[in-house]
């Protein structure tokens, strides 16, 4: 993919600071692989981190993050990132999967991350799929989740057909904290963390559309080609419920942290690529 060579003079009618002023709604970055992406990702959650050593995290599980989190255990083992006083809340978690189930999303997050850090247990919130009574199980999510201030900045992958949590095609843009029925191509998704596709849950607790809007900063990734298609309607298309994604569009601060292979579809590559590049010069001359 050809990004370097269509903007390289910068406009002399715009200072840098307004570059970086546009650039600061929906930024899109684009690396070269996954190791790249999941280095950048992992440099902004650390960049929060240091600011605010009570920053309030929202989680996400899949295969997307894992390099995210890899990294971010190197740099509390190598860099003293300190997560002690950190709290986090996650996506999403499967319906009446027990949380120590393998392929739980507790599982997940205790292998791939808690047990790596030093995040305090009590501050960790992962959806209960258990709970006897979801709905108010729910309730109580939502309710935690603005006692503790609001979510700092919230991670996202992306699903094949363009949902972030669970908020599966045709979920209300409005959404809170619930239980969603997954859709086929989802169950056969998440078919390849279990034995067999029988095994998969059809139904998981999930933060609402409306719940990750409310996040002060979204930070969305995407690796492999697999998913452009997903990115490139969450990005360029429509604001729509039959994409959940894009409501990206909607929201003040969201950093896309895309692979080559994820921005493939996107038509404006080079000028995003052009942005990031400008808005890089004035945070560095800002100091920021
Ligand atoms: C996970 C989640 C999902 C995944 C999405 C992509 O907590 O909420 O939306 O982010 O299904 O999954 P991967 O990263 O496995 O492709």
């Amino acid at each position: 993919m050809e990004l370097d060579s269509s903007f390289d003079i910068p406009p002399s009618s715009i200072p840098y600071y307004r570059v970086a002023e546009f650039a600061s709604n929906l930024r899109v970055i684009i690396e070269k692989d996954y190791a790249a992406m999941s280095r950048r990702a992992a440099g902004i959650i650390a960049k929060e981190i240091r600011s605010k050593p009570n920053a309030v995290l929202g989680l996400a599980t899949g295969s997307t993050p894992l390099g995210v989190y890899q990294e971010l255990i190197r740099m509390h083992e190598t860099e003293n990132l300190d997560f002690s006083g950190i709290r986090t809340f996650n996506l999403d978690e499967y319906y009446r999967l027990r949380p120590d189930h393998p392929e739980s999303y507790h599982s997940f997050m205790s292998k791939n991350l808690f047990e790596k850090i030093n995040v305090k247990p009590e501050n960790v919130s992962i959806p209960d799929g258990m709970a006897t009574d979801i709905g108010l199980f729910c309730e109580n999510y939502e309710k935690r989740i603005k006692d503790a201030g609001g979510i700092d900045i919230q991670l996202l992958g992306i699903g094949r057909d363009g949902h972030i949590g669970f908020n599966e095609p045709g979920s209300s843009l409005g959404s809170r904290t619930r239980l969603k029925t997954l859709t086929e191509e989802t169950i056969r998704d998440n078919a390849r963390f279990f034995d067999n596709e029988g095994e998969v849950p059809h139904f998981a607790v999930t933060m609402g559309v409306g719940t990750i809007l409310g996040a002060k900063k979204l930070l969305m990734l995407a690796s492999g080609s697999n998913k452009a298609r997903a990115v490139r309607d969450a990005i360029e298309g429509p604001v729509s419920a039959q994409v959940t994604a894009s409501v990206l569009q909607l929201h003040p601060n969201v950093f896309v942290v895309l692979d080559e292979e994820a921005a493939s579809m996107l038509s404006r590559s080079a000028y995003y690529v052009y942005v990031e590049r400008m808005a890089e010069k004035f945070e560095a001359e800002a100091g920021t």
